[in-house]
């Protein structure tokens, strides 16, 4: 029987990968919303839609995630990434659902030195992290058989991502300035998408937090320089800047490299590079263009 699966927030940047990796997946009844079509925040429009669609299981990809923003934004922040997330546990446990949600590395403080396992314990420094992290524990709290995957420096072809900011200003500006002391792991959004697959596929469903992101480790300015030489951009000079030279209105950890054991070992997942998944981003977005 084909199973009934919701993807909120289908517009954003996991949305789209998510409706491209179901589309011939004639085995789902796939339902995607984003906010013109199932506002996350209206509870009664949850209960009814997941109720009268008999959803299976939802992914829940609709979510606040301008960081900056979220500190002069922090109620709206809060509906969005814990109350609303309150809804989706609250249909779903009503109705029999089960849900996987996508979570950050802004729930850590980013003082490790090591990655983080689910098991370490978080310590969000900024209003969207602390919104993820409390949405996490509504989750849990309300559903506890649900599925929470973190993961990190997210982009793809689709919205305002950091690849696509740096294609831009590298064709546009001399020189950028970029930060080399914040290093974690860059994550194409389709990889993600696959892996989500991964586990609505496996043969058993197994809850937990399940960390997420493409291999490999750099900081922001070597993600920029590999940005840069795979889409032949030389006319720009990047120069690597600390921190403190480029203020923002949220604190960013300097490291956040995830620990993938857990999700590779539980639901068999092969992990690619981040830079060979970069090459073919770039690849999808200048054709695009
Ligand atoms: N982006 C990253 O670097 C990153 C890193 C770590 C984790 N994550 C997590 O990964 C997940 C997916 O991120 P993403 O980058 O794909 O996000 P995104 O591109 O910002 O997409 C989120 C989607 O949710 C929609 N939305 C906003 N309010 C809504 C509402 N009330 N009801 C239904 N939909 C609503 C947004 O619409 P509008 O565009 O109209 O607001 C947007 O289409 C999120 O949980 C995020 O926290 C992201």
């Amino acid at each position: 029987m084909a199973k009934n699966l919701l993807i909120t927030g289908a517009n954003g940047q996991l949305g789209n990968e998510m409706r491209n990796l179901l589309a011939d997946r004639r085995e789902f009844n796939s339902f995607f919303t984003d906010i013109d079509s199932l506002d996350i925040t209206d509870a009664k429009a949850v209960y009814h839609f997941i109720e009268s669609n008999k959803i299976d299981t939802i992914v829940n990809c609709a979510a606040y995630t301008a960081v900056d923003k979220a500190e002069d934004d922090m109620v709206l922040c809060a509906k969005l990434n814990v109350d609303a997330v309150g809804n989706i546990a609250g249909a779903a446990k009503n109705y029999g659902a089960r849900v996987i949600h996508v979570s950050t590395d802004y729930v850590f403080d980013g003082y490790n030195y090591q990655p983080y396992t689910e098991d370490d314990d978080t310590n969000p420094k900024t209003t969207y992290g602390t919104t993820k992290r409390d949405g996490e524990k509504m989750l849990l709290k309300i559903a506890p058989d649900s599925i929470i995957v973190r993961t990190a420096w997210l982009y793809s072809p689709y919205g305002k991502n950091f690849v696509k900011t740096m294609l831009k200003l590298g064709a546009e500006k001399d020189s950028l300035n970029v930060v080399c002391d914040q290093i974690g792991t860059p994550t194409c959004a389709a990889d993600l998408a696959a892996a989500i697959m991964s586990i609505i596929t496996h043969e058993e469903w197994i809850p937990g937090i399940y960390h997420f992101s493409d291999e490999g480790v750099c900081s922001w300015y070597d993600f920029t320089k590999a940005i840069h030489r795979i889409a032949g951009i030389s006319s720009c000079k990047v120069k690597p800047v600390k921190s403190k030279e480029y203020p923002t209105r949220a604190i960013r950890p300097l490291y956040s490299v995830l620990d993938k054991s857990k999700i590779k070992q539980t639901f068999g997942i092969e992990i690619p590079h981040w830079e060979e998944s970069l090459e073919k981003c770039i690849k999808v977005i200048t054709e695009n263009n």
